[in-house]
């Protein structure tokens, strides 16, 4: 190959690169783009107010460049619910991740996994067997099993006599257990040794994602000791959590009543013996699976809690309007699934704590699995793209004062909370939608619920208010906070 060939060659490639793209829209980037780093610095730590902020300068759609990679942003709930729920299948893929696919061994979960019949095989039973397992009543239900751990919730809290404390290790204690007892049919006290490494690996793994998704964006720097430390913590602790999942799912295929499934391992494991629903179920996948739930269900549900317990306490009034509903319709006993339609003014309060700190404010990244056109825009099969669900929830236009703590948004004239309001989106929607939605909300409803009805929370005094603004790692979390519980 002489020179001259070469350089003939390498010319047409760049013009056959440059007609094609010519033929193309793509969105257009913001200001602050730096060789190398792209937006990065200019994303800053709150990348959803960042986002939300250029929603208002470039629109609805627009493309960040993280590193080497494009990713297109959509924004505001006419883009957003186009992707997620009207052409969803075009946007329900997942980009490569190279620490959540080491994680799930390349996509052998849900979460993770590429748009497929195996992804939909997979949800589609996993979230049937939520249901099943949600709508069991009496003993041994999930409402049950919610409200005994709220019990012990409660009296973690009185142990407190008063004093200002910060309970977000109790709530966590309490969110992981109810993942438990729906996953293998048991709750474990909170000094458990297996529990306590179970739930200090789930911290730990969730901590070093957010440190590991660097590597996504520069794959060099998993050669950087620092960094792929970070990596290395995240699976040592993620085996952990495999470890003791692999040993519950040893114990439910002895213990297997084929009449009684119990819980999720229960309906899986007569799913890899049946194999009706999951073509190719196996053991393996079913832990992968399992593992999901811990990953989605655990800092999602222990965050918006803690953020509706900030809210209520900053809020007394409105506090002290969900006490007056809840002695009106609960009485003395403790608050139960059948009170929900009866108490709209908590419904609102709980909706409104999702709408105003979304803790998913951005999704995890979804993948294009065509070519496809996003109003004036082409975006190429296989583009990373990242529904902005906080620009939803901020959106003065659906929500005037946006910033404002009001309840009463989600209520109509009668006094009913809105059926599907638009520009609302906390669980995502269409085929990625959340799994564990309708667990999440049983589970808000009853721990909030039965915390408001036992005890006022009251911020410390003399104590500097707690800041609303958070902190963004994978889960928008409220920093570290104080209250004091008053019982009732
Ligand atoms: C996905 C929010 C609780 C399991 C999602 C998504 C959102 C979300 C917005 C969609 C992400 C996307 O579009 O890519 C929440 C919130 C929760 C919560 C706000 C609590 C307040 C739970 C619980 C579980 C769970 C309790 C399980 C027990 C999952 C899983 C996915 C998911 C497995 C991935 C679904 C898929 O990729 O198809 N969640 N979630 N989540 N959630 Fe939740």
């Amino acid at each position: 190959l002489t020179l001259q060939s070469f350089l003939v060659f390498c010319t047409a490639v760049i013009l056959v690169c440059f007609l094609l793209k010519r033929g193309r829209n793509p969105p257009p980037y913001p200001a602050g783009r730096v060789p190398v780093l792209g937006h990065l610095l200019a994303l800053g730590r709150a990348p959803h107010l960042k986002l939300t902020a250029w929603r208002r300068q470039y629109g609805d759609v627009f493309t960040v460049r993280m590193g080497m990679e494009d990713v297109v942003v959509l924004n505001g709930y006419t883009a957003v619910k186009d992707a997620l729920v009207d052409r969803s299948e075009l946007f329900a893929s997942r980009p490569p991740n190279y620490l959540a696919d080491t994680i799930v061994d390349f996509g052998k979960d849900i979460g993770a996994a590429r748009w497929g019949p195996e992804f939909r095989q997979r949800k589609r039973f996993a979230t049937a067997v939520l249901k099943n397992l949600g709508m069991k009543g009496g003993t041994g239900s999930i409402e049950e099993k919610i409200r005994e751990e709220a019990s012990c919730l409660l009296n973690r809290i009185a142990e407190y006599n008063e004093n200002p404390s910060d309970i977000a290790h109790d709530v966590t204690v309490a969110v992981a257990n109810v993942i438990c007892s729906m996953l293998m049919g048991k709750r474990y006290d909170y000094r458990d040794e297996t529990f306590r490494e179970l739930a200090d690996a789930l911290v730990t793994v969730m901590d070093e994602l957010v440190v590991g998704q660097i590597i996504n964006v520069f794959p060099l720097l998993r050669f950087v000791p620092v960094v792929n430390r970070a990596s290395i913590n995240a699976l040592k602790e993620s085996s952990k959590i495999a470890k003791v999942i692999r040993q519950e799912i040893a114990h439910h295929r002895e213990n297997l009543d084929r009449e009684n499934p119990r819980d999720f391992l229960d309906y899986c494991l007569l799913e890899v013996e049946k194999q009706e629903k999951v073509e190719g179920l196996t053991e393996e996948i079913v832990m992968y699976m399992a593992e999901d739930l811990f990953f989605g269900g655990f800092n999602t549900t222990t965050n918006t809690l803690l953020w509706s317990l900030l809210y209520i306490t900053l809020n007394p009034d409105i506090q002290n309007k969900v006490q007056q509903e809840l002695d009106a319709v609960v009485g003395e006993g403790l608050p139960a699934l059948s009170h929900r339609s009866q108490l709209p003014y908590v419904n609102a309060c709980l909706l409104e704590v999702m709408r105003i700190r979304p803790v998913v404010s951005l999704t995890a990244p979804h993948a294009t699995s065509d070519t496809v056109k996003v109003g004036e825009y082409d975006i190429p099969k296989g583009t990373q793209v990242l529904p902005n669900l906080y620009s939803l929830h901020m959106d003065p236009a659906y929500w005037p004062d946006p910033d404002r703590f009001d309840p009463g948004r989600f209520l109509d004239a009668e006094g009913n909370v809105t059926n599907k309001p638009e520009s609302f989106m906390p669980f995502g929607g269409g085929r990625r939608v959340c799994l564990g939605e309708q667990l999440a909300r049983m589970e808000l409803f009853l721990f909030f619920s039965t915390l408001l009805q036992s005890f006022t929370f009251r911020t410390p005094e003399g104590a500097p208010p707690p800041l609303t603004d958070g902190v963004f790692d994978l889960t928008l979390t409220p920093h570290p906070f104080e209250l004091c519980a008053i019982p009732r």
